[in-house]
């Protein structure tokens, strides 16, 4: 089965370029986290010979509980949403299940549901309505072995969410399936649909440190999810995936307003600013989230990320991500320096007649 998959292909790092390929946050963290973990670090509060204490898990998750508005016994966490994804798989799918994936979008869902002996079914998204999710196509291609459905909303590549009353909908049609909201990047959006959690015992939804929070190097990420799934996901769950210090720097990042204001206000200025400008060049669909999808055709999305790269800028090239042909790039928001430095260095791309 493994030789079914395809490596995790993360956006490129290029020593010295303008990194623009991972949807991480330009400010990084709050300069908060950073005071505060060389401070307990110095002052032997934090011990790294010691495991993680479940008192700080305990702060953590209800520090998170705090943020959503739900009670602690909603909130489980997991080193990012990738490493709550690996357990929720794990719970739901064995050998001969399946997932429904609305494609494109992010990989790691059709990994993880083969490596636990499910098979992914793929529901592709409607092009011409901006990616929009047939959602009576989902409904229709579930069947009896069928276990989890999975929604980036905002969706990776495409920056769009799914409308609330199609995920009504969905759990509703399909009260057996776990229906899997990764809202890793809601905070750039103007709603949640977390509360959905409290109304079915089929939806959980998932959020991170990595985007807002600029958290990514230390693998934060949370699960909302009802509460007669908390027992089952502790026992599946490996002990200490998130680790002490990242405990202790997501309980300080929720503490740190100001900087969660400014990170999506930066994200939202620039996100107008490359639509704006990139509009006339190439279709560049509307984003919900910290990246925009801009479609490169004629050319291919892999020559014009080369020449980007030869140009100190890395973006991401989509034909990786199944089902979106090869002529998508995403473009995560920088600094507004480095928007207008990937906005010139695409017009000049997109408008030279070879490159
Ligand atoms: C839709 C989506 N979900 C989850 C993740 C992974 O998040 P984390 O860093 O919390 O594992 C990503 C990362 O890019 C993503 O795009």
């Amino acid at each position: 089965m493994v030789g079914k998959i395809e490596e995790y292909k993360p956006g490129k790092l290029i020593e010295g370029a303008i990194k623009l390929s991972s949807n991480e946050n330009p400010l990084g963290p709050s300069p908060e986290v950073v005071k505060a973990i060389v401070k307990s670090l110095e002052a032997g509060d934090l011990k790294l010979s010691v495991y993680p204490w479940e008192g700080h898990e305990e702060a953590l998750r209800a520090e998170i509980a705090r943020y959503v508005g739900f009670r602690i016994g909603n909130i489980v966490i997991g080193a990012g949403i990738d490493g709550v994804l690996d357990t929720l798989v794990k719970i739901f799918v064995g050998n001969g299940d399946e997932a429904l994936i609305p494609i494109p979008t992010f990989s790691l869902y059709e990994s993880l549901v083969t490596i636990a002996g499910g098979t992914p079914r793929y529901i592709p998204r409607k092009k011409e309505g901006n990616f929009t999710i047939p959602v009576d196509d989902l409904i229709a291609a579930c069947n009896d072995r069928t276990r989890m459905i999975f929604l980036g909303s905002p969706n990776n590549p495409t920056g769009n969410c799914i409308p609330e009353a199609e995920v009504r909908q969905l759990a509703e049609s399909v009260p057996a399936v776990m229906v899997v909201l990764d809202e890793a990047y809601v905070e750039f959006a103007d709603s949640s649909l977390v509360k959905l959690v409290n109304e079915y015992e089929n939806v959980v939804v998932l959020r991170t440190f990595s985007k807002a929070f600029g958290l990514a190097g230390l693998r934060v990420g949370y699960a909302v999810i009802p509460e007669w799934l908390i027992s089952t996901y502790k026992k599946v769950a490996i002990p200490f995936s998130v680790n002490s210090v990242a405990l202790q720097a997501a309980i300080t990042a929720l503490s740190d307003k100001d900087h969660l204001r400014r990170s999506i206000e930066l994200v939202k200025s620039g996100r107008s600013f490359l639509v704006d400008n990139l509009q006339g060049l190439s279709k560049v669909y509307p984003s919900k989230a910290n990246f925009v999808l801009v479609d490169v055709s004629p050319r291919k999305s892999s020559e014009v990320c080369d020449t980007l790269e030869k140009k100190g800028i890395t973006v991401r090239d989509c034909s990786s991500f199944r089902g979106a042909g090869d002529s998508f790039i995403r473009i995560s928001v920088g600094t507004q320096e480095e928007n207008e430095k990937v906005v010139e260095a695409l017009k000049r791309v997109l408008s030279a007649k070879r490159f």
